[in-house]
């Protein structure tokens, strides 16, 4: 597969971001939830998207897999149809500046304010043992975002606190030094909500509850097959609300109620419908090589930070960080 550069940036246009954790393989909640409304709409903006793999560091402390993810990553965002030549799409280690904004932003937001994170909150209420960056990791993201004045972020419902965070970090920022950041908005598509796992909670790479994106047809059948079915009505609810992504009401209401009970069977027509959208991208997948991918975080990386800089050195005036 060969790639080009990107066209200059249309400076115009409204721009789009978001991110996706090279913390394990990609999974539909992903693909619906983030990355299917970032393909459906990147081509109107300036768009950029990003591998967060500084954030992906908050859980996975494996160096061979955090290679590999970032390669799979990038393979899925291409094979899922992002064009590299009409948007930027880049890891977010290979621009520091991420790091100097989230530096400056921590330090204007409070210890309370981030004890409210739910990623945090979470672990603690488990009584997991929670590492620094997971407890900064909201204004780490404010930094992605607000780096290069977006305008809208697609990400799914788990993250509309996050994007809450963001919005109060630019706040205080400006509030502060004057205005300099640009307050986004979200993108949260209601009608996918939260896409439930295998074991009917959020499906989520670091739960072993996943669909996997890019499986293989057995890996699929696999993990469809496992789905709890042990809810209380009629029909089988994770099924059904995994199928709604594929599907309309109008062709799944008689489906579920011709095969009422027939928890098997529904799941196989699952697997089917699922192949069947799954197998032209897993195609396209095959044909992308890690060379292709390394080519296209290069260019990426040198274009981000083109843009990053500009953001970081209005930031680094406002805040007397200049002489
Ligand atoms: P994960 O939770 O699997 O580690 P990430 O945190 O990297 O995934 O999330 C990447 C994007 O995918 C985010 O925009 C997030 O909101 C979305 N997303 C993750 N899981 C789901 C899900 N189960 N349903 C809908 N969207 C999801
Ligand atoms: N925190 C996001 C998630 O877990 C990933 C992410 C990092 C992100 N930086 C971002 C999403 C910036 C949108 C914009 O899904």
């Amino acid at each position: 597969m060969v790639f080009g550069t990107l066209t200059p940036m249309n400076t115009t246009k409204k721009r789009l971001l978001t991110g996706l954790q090279s913390s394990g393989d990609l999974h539909i909640g992903n693909y619906f939830g983030a990355l299917k409304p970032f393909v459906d709409m990147y081509e109107e903006y300036d768009s950029f998207l990003m591998v967060a793999d500084y954030h992906a560091l908050t859980s996975l402390h494996d160096p061979e897999a955090m290679r590999r993810n970032t390669i799979n990553v990038v393979k899925d965002y291409l094979a899922a149809g992002v064009d590299p030549k009409k948007c930027i799409i880049f890891r977010q280690s290979d621009n520091q500046d991420h790091m100097e904004l989230a530096w400056v932003l921590n330090c204007l937001v409070t210890v309370p304010f981030l004890e409210l994170g739910h990623a945090y909150k979470d672990k603690v209420v488990k009584g997991m043992e929670a590492n620094a960056g997971l407890f900064t990791y909201p204004m780490l993201q404010a930094a992605d975002i607000t780096l290069y004045g977006t305008d809208i972020v697609p990400v799914g419902e788990d993250q509309r606190q996050h994007l809450e965070y963001t919005r109060e970090a630019v706040g205080k920022f400006n509030r502060a030094f004057g205005d300099t950041l640009k307050e986004p908005e979200t993108n949260i598509l209601e009608s996918v909500g939260i896409v439930p796992g295998t074991d009917g909670g959020k499906m989520s790479k670091s739960k072993g509850n996943i669909i996997p994106l890019f499986g293989t047809a057995k890996e699929l059948e696999k993990a469809v097959m496992s789905i709890v079915t042990d809810s209380a009505g009629d029909r089988p609810e994770h099924v059904y609300a995994i199928h709604r992504l594929l599907k309309s009401e109008v062709e799944l209401v008689p489906l579920y109620e011709e095969n009422k009970g027939r928890y098997g069977d529904l799941k196989k027509i699952l697997i089917d419908d699922l192949e069947t959208f799954i197998a032209p991208m897993r195609e396209k997948r095959s044909q992308i090589t890690e060379d292709d991918v390394k080519a296209v975080l290069e260019s990426g990386a040198s274009q981000a930070k083109a843009v990053s800089s500009s953001t970081l050195r209005k930031v680094r005036t406002a805040i007397g960080m200049t002489l």
